[in-house]
């Protein structure tokens, strides 16, 4: 990876210096049956034909009413999609498909246990659970359309259900990573204001059945600190008519949705007719600072968005069988496990646990079992397959047509071995690069008409317009080798509207850097500022760095550095703290945390194991750091600011460059001495 590739601030024009790598082409059969092969497509999505062409996306869909305006531009950079349109996303998931395929498999639910038998979700079965579910969101718990519900849920089909209900009535859900703390839950609850909580009792991760109730006490007691009153908190059982957690229910406030659910048996809810800017969910996503922030998506042009790109980019046909691997607590398995994949009526796989359990072979064999032909995954994980060797996947007999990698910037080498031993050179590779904000893939080939390039991304989206500007605003050409801060010309439907009760900190983290006229009410005066540095080759690929700000992709997880300093600071020991990524094999990166305690206090073991578990808390197990280093003193500028690039340096073991302009270079010496050691 380049070197600069985790300044802590944007350092537009970075010189890049890897090699060009060569193309891939599909295989003929690929092309013969793929989705999309029409080359007029970029044609047809030019920018002279935005926003127009979007109506392409738009016409996948069932509207109740169909919209009149496709843009409404009088907020920007807030945005209407397809405004005046009338629709509903559990309707387009689930019932414009029973006339045809009521009996076809929606869901193939895969329990970790590998001896518990795998759960096959017809498109009727799904309908039947999700308006009893929707019963009990409107009768039960007494939601409405526009209110905010937080899912604590794991990897089970009780999610999706739960999803498309609220989906079904206009309640805009925001799920929460089932592996973050009951704490981090609790935070967002408060900034949802949700008052219901839906959670699961218990679900299985490496062969154990985790206590996953007891977040949820944390979390709502989390919450009411903050003054947030969680009225209900309804518990899915991951084993119908069990209670599989130890932690006690709290009278009055605890349900059992399996209990709950049994009054509303045969209970048919119609869905809402909701408008096309409605908002359908919030998915929280790190950012600058301490607090996390809820990108509000809205229904018409995300679901528009992902029906396009999950037929045309992921290639799903009705008979495919098609596994995305990633969580459904991020947005990649919101919108292609879950809202992509049920628009265009596929059959998705959903599994409970960890790739590797109980042992490396595990994939493949869901893979074969199930007859998955289109397979989903990160860096990360294809990183970690490669540790344990290309005998794993020859010894089973599956075969993907389509692969993709997503999440954070894959090695060429890494994209070779999964394009060689994953995909037995027969697959086609994309890789979709794209964020939480974006609601679908923003630069990705389109598989049967683009040539892959291991490493690239590949070209922007058919009416994604992407550019690259230096930090003074100048366009960086493409094909110079030079790196700078990857910007989209238009907005398009799937981008989030806002940030859910902040507009302003949307407009300034997002818009502000390249804004000219911050009261132009024209989408070209609002290039969007993606975080990302890239280089854009001459053929219009595009390659991506990695982050410009302050956050780190750790397993494809994204984490504030701000975020895991403020969970250091707790700990009463601790005056200062500074995250700073550090390489690993499989993970991309992994975090080192660098603290400085309080006078009158000493170093010990025993603090460093505070600060970790600190960090396990306040966010979850993924934020753990490699190693805690407790030092004398902070590297800093001379106007106080840490620098996070020097310790970098250091715990990279490469050059920490010139230190003379800090306030306190010895500083420097010493922390070498006891990282090297
Ligand atoms: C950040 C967004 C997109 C869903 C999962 C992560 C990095 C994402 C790629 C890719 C290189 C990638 C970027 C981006 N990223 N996809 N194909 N190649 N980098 O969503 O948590 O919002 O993270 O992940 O840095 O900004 P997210």
């Amino acid at each position: 990876m380049a070197e600069k590739e985790y300044t802590e601030t944007s350092e537009a024009q970075i010189a890049v210096h890897w090699g060009e790598e060569g193309y891939y082409m599909p295989s003929v059969k690929f092309i013969a049956q793929a989705n999309m092969t029409d080359e007029s497509i970029y044609d047809r999505f030019s920018m002279d034909n935005f926003p127009d062409c979007f109506k392409e996306y738009a016409d996948l869909l069932d509207w109740y009413k169909y919209w009149d305006e496709i843009l409404d531009t009088s907020d920007a950079p807030c945005y209407k999609w397809f405004k005046g349109g009338l629709l509903n996303v559990s309707y387009n998931c689930i019932d414009r498909h029973l006339a045809g395929n009521s009996n076809k498999t929606a869901i193939h639910f895969v329990p970790e246990l590998e001896e518990e038998k795998i759960e096959h979700v017809t498109y009727r079965e799904l309908w039947v659970r999700v308006n009893e579910m929707a019963a009990v969101l409107l009768d039960f718990c007494g939601l409405k359309t526009g209110d905010r519900v937080t899912l604590h849920l794991p990897m089970l089909p009780d999610l999706p259900v739960t999803m498309l209900a609220c989906a079904r009535l206009g309640i805009i859900h925001s799920q929460v990573f089932g592996g973050f703390s009951g704490s981090a839950c609790g935070d967002r609850i408060t900034d949802s204001g949700s008052s219901v909580l839906i959670t699961m009792d218990a679900y299985y991760r490496g062969g154990k059945l985790l206590n996953h109730k007891q977040k949820a006490d944390e979390a709502v007691g989390i919450a009411e600190k903050h003054g947030q009153k969680v009225d209900k908190v309804l518990i899915w059982q991951r084993y119908p008519g069990k209670y599989s957690a130890s932690t006690p229910m709290v009278e009055g406030r605890d349900f059992f949705v399996n209990e709950v659910i049994k009054d509303y048996y045969g209970a048919r809810v119609e869905p809402v007719k909701m408008p096309a800017e409605a908002p359908l969910f919030l998915m929280y996503t790190s950012g600058t600072t301490g607090k996390p922030k809820g990108c509000q998506h809205d229904t018409g042009g995300y679901l528009a968005c992902v029906t396009a790109t999950s037929k045309y980019v992921q290639d799903i046909h009705p008979e495919d069988v098609y596994w995305c691997m990633a969580d459904i607590g991020w947005i990649t398995g919101h919108s292609y496990i879950v809202y992509g994949p049920l628009s265009i009526c596929a059959s998705t796989v959903i599994y409970e646990g960890i790739p590797t359990y109980p042992d490396a072979g595990r994939c493949w064999r869901i893979a074969q079992d199930l007859g998955v032909n289109i397979f989903h995954t990160a860096p990360t994980a294809i990183r970690a397959f490669r540790k344990t060797g290309p005998e794993e996947p020859a010894k089973y007999n599956y075969e993907f047509k389509h692969m993709t990698t997503v999440g954070e910037p894959i090695e060429p080498e890494v994209w070779k071995w999964y394009y060689e031993v994953v995909g037995k050179g027969k697959a086609v590779i994309v890789d979709t690069w794209w964020q939480t904000e974006t609601g679908g893939f923003l630069c990705s080939t389109i598989p049967a008409i683009k040539p892959m390039k291991p490493g690239s991304a590949g070209p922007g989206m058919p009416g994604i317009h992407c550019i690259i500007y230096d930090d003074k605003g100048n366009e960086v050409p493409p094909g110079k080798g030079i790196a700078g801060n990857l910007c989209i010309r238009n907005p398009w439907p799937g981008m989030f509207q806002t940030i859910w009760g902040d507009r302003d900190r949307f407009v300034r983290q997002y818009f502000e850097k390249y804004c000219k006229d911050s009261s132009s009410k024209d989408w070209r005066d609002w290039p969007y500022l993606t975080g990302d540095a890239a280089m854009m080759a001459e053929d219009g690929y595009v390659r991506i760095l990695g982050r410009i700000d302050d956050v780190i992709n750790v397993s494809g997880h994204r984490l504030g550095t701000k975020e895991l300093e403020s969970a250091a600071l707790v700990v009463e020991e601790v005056a200062e703290a500074a995250v700073v990524p550090i390489r690993h094999d499989i993970k991309g990166v992994e975090p080192d945390i660098y603290v400085a305690l309080k006078p009158g206090y000493e170093p010990s073991e025993e603090i460093a194991q505070k600060v970790n578990a600190a960090l396990v808390r306040e966010i979850g197990p993924i934020a753990k750091a490699r190693k805690v280093w407790i030092v004398p003193d902070m590297p800093k500028t001379r106007s106080g600011k840490i620098m996070r690039r020097v310790l970098a340096a250091i715990s990279n073991k490469s050059d920490v460059g010139d230190t003379m302009t800090l306030a306190n270079p010895e500083v420097v010496e010493d922390i070498k001495k006891m990282v090297e050691n």
